[in-house]
């Protein structure tokens, strides 16, 4: 790591090296497995017909259904003969770079504490559901599964040119809220989404959000919410179309391009947008979560 490259400034806690790796994952009494599985029954009502044959796929498997949180090791093995990818054990929050580095090696860091009873709904901080749940059944396919692997090794580039800011964003709208076209209409693959109830329908079928076709130029330039359902989704064509567009795309010369913030606001339609439906923006109008809005 050299010492010019700007990185977040976290403080590592004493028990962890300098991967940020925790020596085993933690160990999940009988309420934690209950809430593992009450949420992906909750999810799993909800997801069929909405989710990405591949995540659904993915699920069953990894066998995420059969009871408990599942073991990190167990998942790693089972993945591992799939794709070559791991899951590791990580403290809450690690800096880029260490994240970039396991992804560029095929690890995928996953936080180890699960939400309780009292933020059943809605959680600040990733906890194991969204980061196994949501991001791991779609590491079992081959093409995403490079593509994860990819974006870690954009990252170094993007922190050597200072244009973390719009890495984060290809990040934002594709692996957390992304939606990929099938035969049978629009799913969705992002983490983001899926690891949500609310969200996991009204991505796919409210007249609220816009709905464009990737495009990673124009997605690099624009902002994002943090904290409520999105204004705008992205749309791919396929994993393969992901691929293509992002890892055949000279990085190098699109950060000299890109500014040091965002171009576009989250909400915008613009002239070279290949509008898949230009969204009513209700829910965002109406003041979103904070209003109490119904997400329509
Ligand atoms: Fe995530």
């Amino acid at each position: 790591m050299p010492a010019d490259v700007f990185t977040a400034p976290l403080k590592r806690p004493e028990h962890v090296g300098e991967d940020w790796l925790e020596p085993k994952q933690t160990e999940y009494d009988s309420q934690d497995d209950a809430i593992w599985n009450d949420l992906f029954k909750r999810q799993m009502d909800i997801l069929p017909g909405r989710a990405a044959t591949a995540f659904l796929e993915g699920c069953e498997k990894l066998d995420l259904g059969k009871g408990g949180v599942p073991e990190f090791g167990q998942l790693s093995e089972q993945l591992g003969s799939m794709t070559g990818w791991s899951v590791v054990p990580v403290p809450m929050l690690i800096p880029d770079h260490v994240f970039f580095w396991h992804l560029a090696n095929r690890r995928f860091p996953a936080g180890n504490f699960i939400r309780t009873r009292e933020t059943f709904d809605y959680i600040q901080e990733p906890d194991v559901f969204h980061d196994v749940f949501g991001h791991v059944p779609m590491l079992t396919d081959p093409v995403f599964a490079d593509y994860m692997q990819e974006y870690g090794r954009a990252g170094w580039r993007a922190m050597e040119h200072n244009r973390l800011k719009a890495l984060g964003a290809l990040y934002w709208y594709t692996v957390e809220f992304g939606l990929v076209e099938e035969e049978a209409g629009l799913r969705a693959y992002g983490a983001g989404i899926l690891s949500g109830p609310t969200e996991a329908v009204y991505a796919v079928e409210a007249e609220s959000p816009n709905r464009i076709m990737l495009n990673v130029d124009r997605v690099m330039r624009t902002d994002y919410v943090i904290s409520d359902l999105q204004p705008t989704y992205f749309v791919i064509e396929s994993f393969e179309d992901l691929y293509r567009q992002t890892v055949e795309r000279d990085f190098e010369k699109l950060y000299r391009a890109l500014g040091p913030s965002f171009t576009y606001a989250n909400t915008a339609v613009i002239d070279i947008d290949n509008l898949v439906n230009r969204g009513s923006l209700e829910y965002t109008l109406r003041g979103g979560r904070g209003s109490g809005a119904r997400p329509v």
